[in-house]
C-alpha cells in the first residue's frame, strides 16, 4: 500500500518567528495537520505558535488529538488507540499527515512513539523530520549563558521522573540543564543548596514565548508549583549572561583566544 508521508515537524519554544523556514512550508503544504493537545479544554501549545504562521490553508484538515499529561501507561494507551486510528485513516487515504511538536520533535515530545511506531503499522511508510529550535537553545539565548564551550561536559535531566542522583550529577556535569522541574522545585532547590550551587542556577519559563519569566534567586520560588514550561539551568563554569558574578564559579576567567590565529583554528 502506498501511504501518505509522515512529518514530525517541530514548530521551535514559543515564539513564532523561531519557527524554521521549513516548518512553515511543510505545514503549508501537507493535507493534515496532526496537533496533539493535553485535553479538549487547553489549548495545544505547538499549534499557539504554529497557527499564525501557517495561516488559513484552503482544504487543509486541523486534526486535534487529546494525550492526557500522565505517566500511567493504561490512562494514556486510549488516546493512543485513538490517535493511530485518526492518523491511519488519513495515511492509508494517500494524505500526508504533519505531527507538530512544541521545540524539537526527537527531544521529548508526543511524536517520538508515534515515530517508534509507525513502520510497523504502516510498513514502508516515508517518515521525514523537521527539526525545530528546542527549548535548550532558547533557555540559553534568553538568560545569553552558554549551554558549553571547548571540554565542558553537560547532563540533561528530566527532574519529575527522579533526583535520586541529582547530587552525583551535579558534581561530575559542568553544566545540569534540569527539564520538567515544575512539581519537584522544592527539591531541587534544597539539593543545589547542599552542593552549593544555589547562587549558580537560573529559573526559566516560557522561554522566548510573551509571558517568559527568568528568575535568579531559586530561593524564592523554592514553594511555587511553578509553570509546566519551566526548566533549570545550574552551571559551574564561568558565564557572561544572567549568571555572570553570581557565586563562585568553578574557572574564574573565559577562555583566551589567540585572535591572530583566527576564530576558525581555535579549539572550541
Ligand atoms: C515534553 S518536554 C518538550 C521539549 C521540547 N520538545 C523541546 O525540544 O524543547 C517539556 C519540557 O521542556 C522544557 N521546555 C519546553 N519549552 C520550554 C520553554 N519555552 N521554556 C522553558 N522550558 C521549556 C520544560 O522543562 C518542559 O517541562
Amino acid at each position: 500500500m502506498k501511504y501518505g508521508k509522515l512529518y514530525g515537524v517541530g514548530v521551535g519554544p514559543g515564539a513564532c518567528d523561531l519557527m524554521t523556514l521549513r516548518a512553515v512550508r511543510v505545514l503549508r503544504e501537507v493535507p493534515v495537520i496532526a496537533i496533539p493537545q493535553r485535553s479538549r479544554w487547553d489549548e495545544s501549545v505547538a499549534w499557539r505558535i504554529a497557527a499564525a504562521p501557517v495561516g488559513a490553508v484552503a482544504g487543509q484538515e486541523r486534526l486535534f488529538l487529546t494525550f492526557p499529561m500522565t505517566k500511567n501507561p493504561q490512562h494514556i494507551a486510549p488516546a493512543w488507540d485513538t490517535a493511530f486510528t485518526q492518523i491511519g485513516q488519513r495515511l492509508e487515504a494517500g494524505k500526508s499527515v504533519a505531527f507538530i511538536a512544541e521545540g524539537d520533535p526527537l527531544f521529548y515530545s508526543t511524536f517520538i512513539y508515534l515515530h517508534q511506531q509507525a513502520p510497523t503499522r504502516w510498513p514502508g511508510i516515508e517518515i521525514e523530520i523537521v527539526p525545530g529550535v528546542s527549548s535548550i537553545s532558547a533557555v540559553a539565548a534568553v538568560t545569553s549563558d552558554p549551554i558549553a564551550d571547548g571540554q565542558e561536559r553537560v547532563a540533561i535531566i528530566p527532574a519529575s521522573y527522579g533526583l535520586d542522583d541529582l547530587p552525583d550529577i551535579l558534581e561530575r556535569f559542568d553544566t545540569v540543564l534540569l527539564l520538567k522541574v515544575s512539581s519537584v522545585m522544592p527539591r531541587v532547590v534544597a539539593a543545589l543548596e547542599k552542593a552549593d550551587l544555589i547562587d549558580r542556577a537560573v529559573y526559566v519559563s516560557k522561554a522566548t514565548m510573551a509571558d517568559q519569566k527568568i528568575v535568579p534567586d531559586l530561593r524564592s520560588i523554592r514553594n511555587d508549583r511553578c509553570d509546566y514550561f519551566s526548566m533549570v539551568v545550574v552551571s559551574r563554569k564561568h558565564r557572561n549572561g544572567v549568571l555572570a558574578g553570581r557565586g563562585r564559579a568553578a574557572v574564574g576567567a573565559p577562555r583566551k583566544v589567540d585572535m591572530d590565529s583566527s576564530l576558525l583554528t581555535a579549539e572550541r
